[in-house]
């Protein structure tokens, strides 16, 4: 008998080597991050979880005031204290640990390198595709180091200096701890699939994603129970998948969406099912929301860029074209006078040649074959159209405390 595949298994099949390359074909730039709303999307995700931590702080992690402020060590003089979680100082209690966190799909990790660098975070991103595992790893040691200051209120009359002296001023005191730090030691990246995670269970606080391309596989729900075993009760997950079908798509659309050669197959995705797949893995919802407009942005923006594109390989072939016409007269010419450089000339018109063929990205680059992203884009704008504009799911949910 065959074994059943794991959940998730094909994932590995369908994401390969190339992938980044060719998705950053349609990207604006800079390629740092490849999820639709860029740095500013991540710098609301960011605001939305600090929110959050300050009424909800995990158990031992650094609040604001014993924060650990992070700079690089060219910059020391201009550190300025913020914490990872925002929270009330709680006089007397030790220095806390960081946040526990990681980036489900993380890609070539800027986001996970910049809140590792910045927030003084332990980030740790998971994706399926190795080289963009190892480009992360790269950009985080080619960041260097972080001075790290953690800064603790400590009650009058207490003189415990053990772990990095006090200082004092009238009745405050103050008690710091100064380190430098590798943000190769705050950024790790895990070549793994997001349905099984090389992590212990309950040992995150936080785990987001950003476009997780992992969530759109119809077995999500085997995700999510990944996700919440690795989370610590309480422990958070927040994401936004921008570009599947969104909220109140009525079924005959979403039916011909996935029966349609050039968006389908696609089984299982829509907002509506993300939704679902959460709450029957054991979240609890705290926000559900769509992205319309982000995606209409983000799609509107690609489809932009496809267009440019195909004129620019029209344009191409067109001149390919002449060329092999102009080299085709060139031979005629040479077989009737007999001069020999006709060769160079069929050399020159077939090297030339090569830039044109692709109508969508690198097809045919080693591991990855491009599916044809202008026809994508083009049906999932109309379906989306028919669906007055709706797109996409964001989601913030909780492991309960009282879960297994
Ligand atoms: C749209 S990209 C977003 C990357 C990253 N979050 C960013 O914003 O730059 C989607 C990512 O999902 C990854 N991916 C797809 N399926 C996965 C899976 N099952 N497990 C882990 N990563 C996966 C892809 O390799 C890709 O890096």
């Amino acid at each position: 008998m065959v074994p059943e595949p794991e959940p998730g298994a094909g994932d590995y099949e369908q994401y390969k080597d190339g992938f980044h390359d060719w998705l950053a074909t349609y990207w604006p730039e800079p390629r740092e991050q490849l999820h639709a709303g860029g740095w500013r999307r991540t710098a609301q995700m960011l605001a939305d979880i600090k929110r959050h931590l300050q009424t909800h702080p995990p158990a031992d992690v650094a609040t604001a005031a014993e924060a650990e402020a992070t700079s690089r060590p060219a910059s020391t003089p201009t550190i300025a204290l913020g914490g990872p979680a925002g929270a009330a100082a709680v006089p007397g209690r030790s220095l806390g640990r960081p946040l526990e966190v990681v980036d489900i799909c993380c890609g070539e990790g800027g986001t996970a390198v910049h809140l590792a660098a910045t927030e003084g975070w332990r980030v740790t991103g998971v994706d399926i595709v190795q080289s963009a595992v190892e480009a992360a790893r790269a950009r985080a040691e080619a960041y260097g180091e972080v001075v790290h200051v953690a800064c603790q209120v400590v009650p009058a009359g207490s003189c415990d200096t053990a772990d990095g002296g006090s200082s004092s001023s009238g009745d405050v005191r103050l008690r710091l701890r100064v380190r430098v730090e590798a943000v190769s030691e705050r950024a790790r990246f895990l070549h793994a699939s997001i349905f099984k995670m090389p992590l212990p269970s309950a040992s995150v606080d936080v785990v987001y994603g950003q476009d997780p391309d992992g969530l759109a596989n119809p077995d999500r729900v085997h995700a999510f129970r990944e996700v919440l075993r690795v989370l610590r009760p309480g422990g958070l997950l927040y994401f936004w998948h921008h570009w599947v079908p969104g909220p109140g798509w009525p079924p005959e659309l979403l039916a011909a969406y996935r029966a349609d050669p050039l968006t389908g197959p696609a089984p299982r995705l829509s907002h509506e099912e993300y939704v679902q797949d959460v709450q029957a893995a054991g979240f609890r919802l705290l926000h559900v929301s769509d992205c319309s407009q982000l995606a209409a942005e983000h799609l509107g923006a690609m489809a932009q860029r496809v267009s440019r594109s195909s004129q620019q390989q029209q344009q191409q072939q067109e001149q390919r074209e002449q060329e092999q016409r102009e080299g085709g007269q060139q031979r005629e010419q040479a077989e009737k006078t007999g001069a020999k450089n006709a060769e160079a000339g069929v050399a020159e018109a077939g090297a030339s040649g090569r830039a044109g063929e692709s109508t969508d990205g690198p097809a045919g680059e080693e591991g990855w074959t491009a599916i044809p992203i202008s026809g994508w884009l083009q049906r999932a704008l109309h379906y989306s159209a028919l669906a007055g504009g709706s797109m996409g799911v964001h989601v913030v949910a909780v492991r309960p405390v009282g879960a297994a």
